[in-house]
């Protein structure tokens, strides 16, 4: 069998991919206990390379998932979900067996319409339906890399706007109604940022395509028929099979995901069950535009 190379440098973890462009299952660590230097080290490491991690079996409070968050960095208080009761920084992404609708139920990467975008979030599973309700991930560095070298000339010099008032539930008025039991936040909706599209990975150095089909609303300097088009475009092309990975969520899973290098999207298909994951979302840095190297 032919060894896996970019596994070869995590000493204090064990790292299986769950696909070849986005996703990696982690071993060999106990989130209800402090980390390890070494082993935070090689977690943000993996972090940067396959964009979301996963780890099974955790067996963690709220103040333990809370502990491994804020290793990574501040907390960002979610403004849309209810929180974890006791937990203002954890929000409750729950869903009851007669609720109708995924809250995320289309491509995104959370928070892209902040001016400092978040770093990434980490999801517990606290209940999860018998059959339904995966969530599918997308590898954005993997997107990128397949791009044409004269799309990726012309992307380079790109600046997109983002706006939380872009995704269905805010955008439909009549979308939102459905959700506002679970989102009660969604009238504080109107902040707008501006991101290179192809941003330089704060941890992996690595190019990634920075707009999503949730949050961009459009290129700066181009009319909405052209931004229309390039957008829909790269849309299409990012989400297509081969970069994408579909997680079948197990009660005790701890996902951690880089909201600047994947996507993700919840699939609306468990009406009928509950389902219940806690989010807590960390703060990310200034983003870096590729070109400016
Ligand atoms: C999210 O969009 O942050 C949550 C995704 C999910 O519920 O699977």
């Amino acid at each position: 069998m032919q060894a896996d190379t970019a596994l070869e440098a995590f000493q204090h973890i064990d790292v299986a991919r769950m696909s070849p462009s986005v996703g990696a299952e982690i071993h060999g660590i106990d989130l209800s206990q402090p980390l390890k230097d070494e082993q935070f080290q090689d977690i943000r490491a993996a972090l940067g390379l396959f964009g979301v991690i996963f780890l099974r079996d955790q067996d963690i409070s709220p103040a333990d998932q809370l502990r491994f968050a804020k290793s990574f960095g501040d907390i960002n208080i979610n403004r849309f979900f209810h929180p974890v009761e006791g937990y203002p920084e954890i929000a409750n992404v729950q869903r009851q067996p007669d609720e109708r609708g995924a809250t995320g139920w289309y491509w995104h990467t959370d928070h892209s319409y902040d001016q400092v975008p978040a770093m990434g979030s980490v999801f517990a599973a606290r209940e999860i339906p018998p059959v339904g309700g995966d969530t599918l991930f997308a590898g954005m560095t993997a997107a990128y890399d397949a791009l044409s070298e004269g799309l990726k000339q012309v992307l380079e010099g790109l600046e997109a706007w983002h706006a939380d008032t872009v995704c269905p539930e805010v955008a439909d008025p009549r979308i939102g109604a459905e959700f506002n039991d679970r989102l009660p936040g969604l009238e504080t909706a109107g902040v707008r940022a501006k991101h290179p599209v192809v941003i330089r990975h704060p941890i992996s150095g690595r190019k990634v395509l920075y707009v999503n089909s949730g949050f961009t609303e459009g290129i700066d300097g181009w009319n909405r028929a052209e931004s229309k088009a390039l957008l829909d475009y790269l849309f299409d092309h990012a989400t297509q099979p081969q970069f994408t990975y579909r997680h079948r969520w197990r009660e005790g899973d701890v996902a951690f995901w880089d909201n600047r290098a994947t996507w993700h999207c919840a699939l609306d298909d468990c009406f009928g069950y509950k389902r219940v994951l806690h989010r807590i979302t960390i703060e990310g840095e200034p983003l870096r535009a590729a070109r400016a190297d």
